[in-house]
């Protein structure tokens, strides 16, 4: 079993471009499926969830290969819509091939999602949403069998309970091979979302208003390939922005998408670090010992700020001025970092959605284990700020979501190996 070490006390300094965003290219490869030839993407993360969805293309048949950061995929030669339990459950977003293969052939034959370490991740959304676009769905023995009553699927108007970004992408992908229009009330926000609209737009596509909280999709016959280059990452954007305000460094990150990340850029700020940028850059320096953030951190859908930058944000406030509390809104059991946190000397105190963060003056390296993708990477960290060094094991939560992490915190300054096999 591979697992990080982490020497800390080193102020991390340098040049970093970010890379591209995981939680785009996972749709977008999913979207890739609806075109009737091959798409180019560019900026694709080499982290193991891309290669999952590129596992469950290959298996309906479609083709998706890759050249460095390059994915290009062709999905003439569809012939399979079943995906085995097991590509399913090596990702939660596996649930998203749902609607791009009913878009696609209007049938699919998938099963439950993996990945649920942040607490219960029902689909309720997701498979109401479709019924109401004319899918029979039936649930038997963990497997689900969907199929459209008619030829294809309609349009329909949905209004969702919660914003829900998988459930938001899942009927954004069937309905633009829908028969008709589609109206999606109370969709998700994510950044992501207008990403994965903005590469069906370029394969010819007819939707608008992403970004926005009504999303309306005029239904295709036939959409083609294109090429198109996937958005910056914004929670790597906050992983490395966090690990350099921890450490007390100086760091240039490049390629980062900055209006998307104002919601944590407004929050970091507020710990005494300073932050410029331009369109695509973002310079932070932190000289001295940072201060607690005043106002209560609340996780919320986007434009508010994202639970997936919770655990890295609080990687930088374990040792700083005061105290800081976080309330997660999000996921019910999206603290489980902290219990490494404070095996580390942090002074934390978790109740419910809230956690409480007291400043301390020293951190200690440890060993533990990452506990999901972002907690991990939280963990790295709160790892480069300790005294000592951490081992930190079952790293492939942080394989992931983030392309060669160790290499980043070392182009950085950084002390982070990968051992074992
Ligand atoms: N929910 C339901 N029913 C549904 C769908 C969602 O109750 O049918 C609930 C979930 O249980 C959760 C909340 O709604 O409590 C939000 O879930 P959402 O559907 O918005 O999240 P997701 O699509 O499963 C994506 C990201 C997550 C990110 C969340 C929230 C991808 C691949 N994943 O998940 O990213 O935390 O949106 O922004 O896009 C990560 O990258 O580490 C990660 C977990």
């Amino acid at each position: 079993m591979q697992k990080f070490i982490v020497t800390g006390g080193k102020r991390l300094r340098g040049e970093l471009r970010l890379q591209g965003s995981k939680n785009s290219s996972l749709p977008i490869i999913a979207a890739a499926m609806l075109c009737s030839d091959e798409c180019v993407l560019k900026n694709c993360p080499r982290i193991t969830d891309v290669y999952a969805a590129s596992r469950i293309l290959n298996c309906t048949g479609c083709k998706c290969s890759f050249s460095g950061n390059t994915a290009v995929t062709d999905s003439r030669c569809m012939n399979n819509n079943e995906i085995p339990e097991n590509l399913m459950s090596e990702m939660r977003s596996s649930i998203i091939f749902m609607g791009a293969m009913l878009g696609r052939c209007g049938e699919c034959n998938v099963s439950i999602p993996g990945g649920c370490e942040l607490g219960p991740r029902p689909i309720d959304m997701h498979l109401a949403a479709l019924r109401k676009m004319g899918a029979d769905i039936r649930e038997e023995m963990g497997r689900i069998r969907c199929r459209a009553t008619g030829k294809r699927l309609h349009g329909a108007r949905i209004s969702l309970a919660f914003p829900s970004v998988g459930a938001t992408e899942n009927i954004i992908l069937s309905a633009a091979a829908a028969d008709g229009e589609t109206i999606i009330n109370n969709a998700a926000r994510e950044p992501e979302i207008c990403d994965l609209c903005g590469f069906l737009r370029k394969c010819g596509a007819d939707i608008s208003g992403d970004g926005e909280s009504r999303i309306v999709v005029n239904g295709r016959e036939k959409l083609h390939g294109c090429e198109y280059t996937v958005m910056p990452d914004r929670i790597a954007g906050a992983t490395y922005l966090s690990m350099a305000a921890a450490s007390g460094g100086e760091i240039i990150l490049t390629n980062a998408c900055v209006s998307e990340m104002e919601p944590f850029l407004s929050v970091l700020e507020q710990t005494g670090c300073s932050i410029s940028a331009d369109e695509n850059t973002i310079y932070l320096r932190n000289g001295s010992r940072l201060k607690a953030v005043g106002d209560r951190i609340r996780t919320m859908p986007h434009p508010g700020f994202p639970t997936d930058a919770q655990a890295v944000l609080m990687s930088a406030l374990l040792k700083a001025e005061g105290t800081s509390v976080f309330e997660e809104n999000i996921f019910d059991c999206r603290y489980r970092h902290t219990d490494a946190f404070m095996k580390m000397g942090a002074d934390i105190q978790v109740m419910g959605k809230i956690a409480v963060i007291k400043g301390v003056k020293r951190i200690y390296g440890t060993s533990a284990d990452a506990t999901d993708l972002r907690g991990g990477a939280a963990m790295i960290s709160a790892a480069l700020s300790a005294e000592g060094t951490s081992e930190i094991g079952s790293i492939y939560h942080i394989d992931r979501g983030y392309e060669n992490i160790e290499k980043a915190v070392r182009l950085l300054g950084g002390d982070m190996q990968r051992v074992g096999m």
